[in-house]
């Protein structure tokens, strides 16, 4: 007999990861956002509770379905399945709002999974992506699955809109983490994307194009020296970093204790670094110190590649 209620737990994301904007996207670790979905004559998707990651009743966040990207993308995958129930939704939001983290992301695809998984027959992942890209469309106001792919699938993940929904599955060497670091500041993803310039000279495409090429390259050959040398964002970090006070201090941080890159996470405010597996605890510290050097309290993560994405609990 198959489960009228089921609770769904999908990670955070790093979009971007500085070379890929819009198309490269790595889950991260011990972080994310749970949905839990009941069975329900009543035909649609309602939102019975938000929760914030203290447990408490979630303050910023809409219970209205059509203003929440769990209910927006299990709508979505509800009404193009033909499914025949409705469901309430129970949010639990592990991932700060607005962190540049895949908050918004990450509750789609946590929604779509436990729909799906009350399914008597479960699609498949590859038939989740398209409903959770929806309601991420409502959060970001762009067509982007750098941090809805990664959630789901895990691990690292290219996908260029024009491939979807079709995603290729990269592998960070095992001997790299990532840290994540979030300044006590917001970023809204459609203002900060709204605001990037629309022309860009030749040369810098040209740039950023060797730059991902590079790294996607290293990455498959498990080179390091190759992902370090391509670990680079010369088209949108300088726009975005601005709006981070602490951003050079904590890059420069990152650098000069020995990570491979750094970069803004998503949209930011959030900034991530890979680095060697051992020397992460240190690097991580030390940014932490960095940014609260600059009068702001942040939280770091720590985590090797989430390979399992997401997961029905
Ligand atoms: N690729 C998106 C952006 C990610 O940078 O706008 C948003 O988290």
């Amino acid at each position: 007999m198959k489960n009228n209620f089921v609770t769904a737990f999908a990670p955070a994301s790093i979009g971007n990861v500085a070379v890929g904007f819009d198309m490269l996207g790595l889950a991260i670790e011990n972080v994310g956002d749970r949905v839990s979905a009941r069975k329900v004559e009543e035909p649609g998707v309602h939102i019975k509770e938000i929760y914030d990651e203290f447990g408490e009743i979630h303050m910023n966040l809409s219970k209205e379905a059509s203003k929440n990207t769990a209910s927006i993308s299990a709508l979505d995958f509800i009404e193009t399945n033909n499914i025949d129930f409705g469901v309430e939704l129970i949010i639990h939001k592990g991932i700060p709002l607005q962190s540049g983290m895949g908050s918004s992301a990450a509750s789609a695809v946590a929604g779509v999974v436990a729909v799906n998984a009350l399914l008597d027959e479960p699609l498949g992942k590859k038939d989740l992506l398209m409903h959770a890209i929806e309601g991420e469309k409502f959060a970001s106001a762009g067509l982007h699955a750098d941090n809805v792919a990664p959630s789901l699938f895990g691990g690292l993940v290219f996908c260029p809109q024009d491939e979807l929904p079709n995603t290729i599955q990269l592998n960070l060497p095992n001997c790299i983490s990532s840290i994540v670091l979030h300044p006590d500041l917001s970023v809204n993803t459609a203002e900060s994307r709204a605001s990037l310039k629309a022309n860009y000279s030749l040369s810098d495409l040209l740039k950023q194009q060797s730059y991902l090429s590079g790294f996607i390259l290293g990455v498959k050959e498990s080179n390091l020296n190759l992902i370090e040398r391509n670990l680079k964002d010369i088209i949108i970090e300088p726009q975005r970093s601005s709006a981070i006070s602490c951003f050079d201090k904590v890059k420069n941080t990152a650098m000069e204790n020995g990570a491979i890159g750094c970069s803004i996470s998503g949209s930011g405010p959030s900034i991530f670094a890979l680095c060697k597996n051992d020397d992460a605890e240190l690097i991580a510290s030390k940014m932490k110190h960095a940014c609260e050097n600059q009068n702001l309290k942040c939280e770091t993560w720590i985590s090797q590649s989430n390979s399992q994405g997401a997961v029905v609990e």
